[in-house]
Parts: C-alpha cells; sequence; structure tokens
C-alpha cells in the first residue's frame, strides 16, 4: 500500500527517492510474490480517507497482511494508526529513504508503534525485504 506523492516515484526529487517507477516497484513486488508463492495486490492513494477504507477492507478481502509505505500520512495519521491497529491484520512499515536522517518531523511515525516492524532507507530494497519479513513472519 503506497500513500501520498509515491505515484510521482521516478520523477519526485529522484536523489533521496530513486529513480525507479511505483509501477516497477509493484511489477518487481508481484515477481517476488510469485518466488516467495504468495500474491500481492498493490494500491496507491493521496488520500487518507481511501488509505482508511482500504485498510479497513484488508480483513474482509482475506488479506494476510499489509505492507505499508503511509509517506507523509507516516508522520502525522492518527487515522492510518488506528486502523491498522484496529483490523489487527499483521503490517510492515517501509520506507524508500531513511525518515531518521532526514528532517526533523519525519524522524517520528505514528504508525510504527501497531506495526510489527518497520525498515527504512533502502529505496526499492525496502519494500522487497518488507515483503520477504512479512511472509516469514506469517509463516
Ligand atoms: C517516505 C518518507 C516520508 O517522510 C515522505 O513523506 C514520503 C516518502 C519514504 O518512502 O522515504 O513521502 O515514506
Amino acid at each position: 500500500m503506497h500513500g501520498p506523492n509515491l505515484n510521482l516515484l521516478g520523477l519526485r526529487e529522484p536523489e533521496i527517492y530513486g529513480s525507479t517507477t511505483l509501477v516497477k516497484i509493484d511489477e518487481i513486488l508481484k515477481s517476488d510474490a510469485q518466488k516467495l508463492q504468495v500474491s500481492v495486490t498493490c494500491l496507491q492513494s493521496n488520500h487518507e480517507g481511501v488509505l482508511v477504507d482500504k485498510i479497513h477492507s484488508a480483513r474482509e478481502q482475506q488479506h494476510q497482511g499489509i505492507v505499508i509505505n503511509a509517506g507523509a500520512y507516516t508522520h502525522t495519521s492518527v487515522a492510518i494508526r488506528d486502523a491498522i491497529s484496529a483490523v489487527t491484520v499483521p503490517t510492515v512499515e517501509v520506507h524508500l529513504s531513511n525518515i531518521y536522517t532526514r528532517e526533523e518531523f519525519r524522524h517520528h511515525s505514528y504508525i510504527a508503534p501497531v506495526v510489527i516492524g518497520q525498515i527504512s532507507g533502502f529505496g526499492v530494497d525496502s519494500y522487497r525485504l518488507g515483503l520477504k519479513a512479512l511472509v516469514n513472519y506469517l509463516s
């Protein structure tokens, strides 16, 4: 699950976020998922409420886990944190950049206390490691 502005990956501050597009990241994750013998559904939204609704539907749609890069909502959204906490679907938080070496306002994550773990700073590999860790956790 990708949060706000991540649809602009490839164009957006490539020196921070790299040059890989979101479409490519989703392709990589789907190919990793095949090797891990799981299936992955990808979605991106710039809207907090849409992300909250999607987290709620994770259980109904029988998703066993969530890998989320909540983008800037990481640092602002009690609503996304509460949604993750409410559904009790194991969730991994990922960030392309290392949020702890950047501006101070990025050092705090509202969602960190309700996820099983956080991976930050490895570019596209943060997502790949997040997926692998989630699958290992679930099995
Ligand atoms: C981000 C880091 C956030 O601070 C930022 O607002 C983003 C992307 C990352 O992947 O490094 O949009 O989550």
